[in-house]
């Protein structure tokens, strides 16, 4: 069931945890304008040759991967529900000197409005963190359907819902089948970028907020891989490849996380494989 209220509550989180978030990366700009880009092997490869792609790109938060997906050639619009974000972004674009339009709004109310007006899309991108916030995941996989032009794909790159299961010290707590059951968490959106160090800041790590704490609860959904995959074809779309890791890129979710080549952060030494990342590329007919 939508809940677009609990989306605007997240929202009120979301805001508060991206300026600690944005306050621990040195000079994003200059690492922009300097050639960097913030994407990982795992979703290059799925999202192939981009040269004129229009992308979306769904939950983008400051957009950063937006303007790395604009830095590979395509022309994209970046989508987010936090003010906060979204404002960075458009500033980050402006100093960075990559276009791209950023658009402030719940997933749902965008998907709704492209489609009445008959955008159409090549791509669409969403990754690291984004299916949790979604209180509807039927609606959404339809909303991304109807915006991707004939022949065209989704590409999600995402945390692995078994990965939810754990807290923090790997003790588990959540169940994996939840039928998108909403859970609340009191310490709203954490300050996951500190925890995380240099793996989530390409441009450099800067001290920034100390021992920040979220004011603001936040809810998230779990949805299980059957659910996942079942509401992109039930939306018509192929499914042409589904991938899982047995790590993280870049976020230290979990205590002790060995952190290996390229931002790979895997479970302590003695723990067995888990999958803590998916993909899925998918096409509209
Ligand atoms: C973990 S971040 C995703 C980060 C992203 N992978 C990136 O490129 O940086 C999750 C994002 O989802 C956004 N979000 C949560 N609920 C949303 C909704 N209903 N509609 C749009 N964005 C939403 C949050 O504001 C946040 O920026």
């Amino acid at each position: 069931m939508l809940r677009k209220d609990i989306h605007q509550e997240n929202r009120i989180s979301w805001n508060e945890a991206t300026k600690a978030h944005n306050s621990h990366k040195r000079d994003q700009a200059a690492f922009f304008r300097e050639g960097g880009h913030t994407l990982y092997p795992e979703e290059i490869e799925l999202l192939g040759d981009l040269e004129g792609a229009s992308i979306v790109h769904l939950q983008c938060n400051s957009g950063q991967d937006t303007l790395s997906l604009a830095r590979i050639g395509g022309k994209v619009i970046g989508v987010d529900i936090s003010d906060t974000a979204i404002s960075f972004a458009r500033q980050l674009s402006a100093d960075s000197g990559i276009p791209a339009t950023f658009i402030r709004a719940d997933v749902y109310d965008w998907l709704a409005d492209a489609a009445e007006n008959k955008e159409r899309f090549d791509v669409v991108f969403s990754s690291y963190g984004a299916l949790v916030w979604l209180s509807d995941i039927a609606t959404w996989a339809k909303g991304v359907s109807t915006i991707l032009a004939h022949g065209r794909k989704l590409v999600l790159v995402d945390f692995h819902p078994l990965a939810m299961i754990f807290e923090w010290d790997w003790t588990l707590r959540y169940p994996y089948f939840a039928q998108g059951q909403a859970f609340e968490f009191e310490d709203g959106i954490g300050d996951y970028v500190a925890l995380s160090g240099n793996c989530l800041a390409p441009s450099g790590y800067l001290e920034g907020v100390v021992n920040f704490k979220n004011p603001h609860p936040v809810k998230e959904f779990q949805w299980s891989i059957d659910e996942i995959i079942s509401a992109v074809l039930g939306a018509g779309l192929i499914l042409k490849e589904y991938h899982e890791y047995p790590y993280t890129n870049g976020a230290k979710l979990f205590k002790s996380m060995r952190e290996e080549d390229g931002g790979r952060l895997y479970p302590p030494s003695g723990f067995p494989t888990l999958p803590l990342m998916y993909s899925l590329l998918a096409y509209q007919e």
